[in-house]
């Protein structure tokens, strides 16, 4: 006999049923629930309401583990290539070594950008804040392509729209970062790999052989793995929910983008960064710092801290941390806000504040003094994000559209006025 959960209302008792998935997480189906009873739930932020099924990704916050389409992320992160973990999350097996260069040769047709959108990076003024840029440009990408329009039009329309937006977003975010400097544009070299690529259009100069130490293309790769996929986070559901619309891909990519944007989500490792310049500049006193991270009356928060789901050390964070030390040592880059971070870090997990409410760094925490040490300016660490959650959002909307999800249209309790008849200004 399947479990069920009973809810009584009113003196009448409701069953519903309960599912399970494969790695034995438990929800109750309430998709009846209004019909039976006339009641919704109320759950603000959707602490606890699954949105949906996946096979994706499994995380499991208590135990920080986190896995994309069964692979733990410490086994992808150490022996993967990051389009091979594109391909992985979007299409749901590991490729063979033809479909592989497939997928890579098929991504290189696309890394150039319409020439006409380079009057759009013109426009905009150098302090331009890059996400800002790169969330208009991806949904401008459907005005150039206006058979991407209808997401639903057939599966080589789909995975040429999902080719053309892996291939140009890294040209898209070095385009918005050269516009920043005023630099000229560097167009995409096919006999890169995706992140040396990247790295040749955001640092190469025409005048200048482009030299990159292997290390630093490592390091990208193993970040972007790190960052591809995490289930149902605020900007992947927000990619969802736009394309359960039937908006087209690039509009719900671009929606995902300007989600990654803020503080509290993708824009937390800017902020971690700017933290910890400013807890160096005020002279490295991380206890009063802790104690401003506690204080309710102050607003400061300590960034790269906490997490929705994980309760336990985020995995990534983990790997982060210990690559940190690892890529700084071999560039040979000494950075007084590693020992910062790491003295916050063990200050705070030895803090009764942090421990009571679970609060460990998470992936942010780190990631951006990796950045720091490639070069990549603080400004551009959420285009960096979003470069490396593109396939896991792709992977998502994909689903989402296979599994022919309905419209997303959460319910409400409205607590406002009940009646009220108009008066006329005069007599207001
Ligand atoms: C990402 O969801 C994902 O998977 C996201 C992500 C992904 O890969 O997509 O993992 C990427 O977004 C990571 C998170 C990056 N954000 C930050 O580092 C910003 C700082 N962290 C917080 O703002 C916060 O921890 C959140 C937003 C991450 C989570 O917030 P929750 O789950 O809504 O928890 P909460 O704000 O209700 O906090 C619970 C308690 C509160 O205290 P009390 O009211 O119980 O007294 O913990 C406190 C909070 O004040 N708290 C913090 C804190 N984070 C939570 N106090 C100080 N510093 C912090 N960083």
């Amino acid at each position: 006999m399947s479990e069920t959960a009973k809810i009584e209302l009113g003196g009448t008792t409701y069953e519903f049923p309960v599912i399970e998935g494969t790695e034995n997480e438990k929800a109750i189906d309430i998709s009846n629930l209004r019909a039976a009873t006339g009641y919704v739930t109320l759950d603000t932020g959707y602490k606890n309401t699954g949105a949906t099924t996946s096979a994706i990704t499994f995380l499991d916050g208590e135990e920080g583990i986190l896995k994309y389409r069964g692979y733990p992320i410490e086994e992808l992160a150490e022996k993967a290539t990051f389009i091979e973990v594109a391909y992985l999350l979007i299409y749901g097996n590991l490729p063979t070594v033809i479909e592989l260069e497939t997928f890579r040769s098929n991504i290189t047709k696309h890394t150039l950008v319409h020439e006409d959108m380079k009057q759009f990076f013109e426009a905009y003024p150098a302090k331009a804040h890059p996400m800002g840029v790169l969330s208009s440009m991806v949904c401008s990408l459907s005005t150039f392509y206006p058979e991407s329009l209808d997401p639903n039009r057939s599966a080589q329309a789909k995975d040429l729209t999902i080719l053309r937006l892996l291939a140009k977003l890294p040209t898209l975010a070095a385009w918005a970062y050269k516009n920043s400097t005023r630099h000229p544009f560097m167009y995409p070299k096919n006999e890169f790999d995706y992140c040396k690529n990247f790295l040749y259009m955001m640092f190469a100069m025409p005048t200048e052989e482009f030299k990159v130490d292997p290390v630093v293309v490592d390091a990208l790769n193993k970040l972007f793995i790190l960052h591809a996929d995490h289930e149902q986070n605020c900007s992947t559901s927000t990619v969802r929910i736009v394309g359960s619309s039937q908006a087209n891909l690039y509009a719900s990519i671009s929606a995902g983008i300007s989600a990654l944007w803020g503080p509290l989500h993708g824009g937390a490792n800017q902020e971690v960064i700017e933290m910890l310049e400013k807890i160096h500049a005020d002279g490295g006193d991380v206890d009063k710092w802790v104690l401003k991270a506690k204080d309710k009356e102050d607003s400061f928060r300590l960034m790269g801290f906490g997490h929705r789901v994980y309760k336990n050390f985020d995995p990534r964070a983990k790997i982060i941390k210990k690559a940190c030390d690892d890529i700084l040592t071999k560039l040979g880059v000494n950075d007084p806000l590693l020992a910062i971070a790491k003295k916050l870090e063990q200050v705070a997990l030895e803090d009764e504040y942090f421990k009571s409410r679970n609060l460990y760094p998470n992936v942010d925490f780190y990631s951006g003094i990796i950045y720091k040490a490639l070069g990549i300016p603080t400004e551009m660490f959420t285009v960096m994000f979003a470069i490396g959650r593109l396939p896991g959002w792709i992977a998502q909307w994909k689903e989402m559209t296979e599994n022919k999800e309905p419209i997303g249209r959460p319910r409400q309790i409205y607590t406002g006025e009940v009646l009220r008849e108009y008066v006329p200004i005069e007599k207001r």
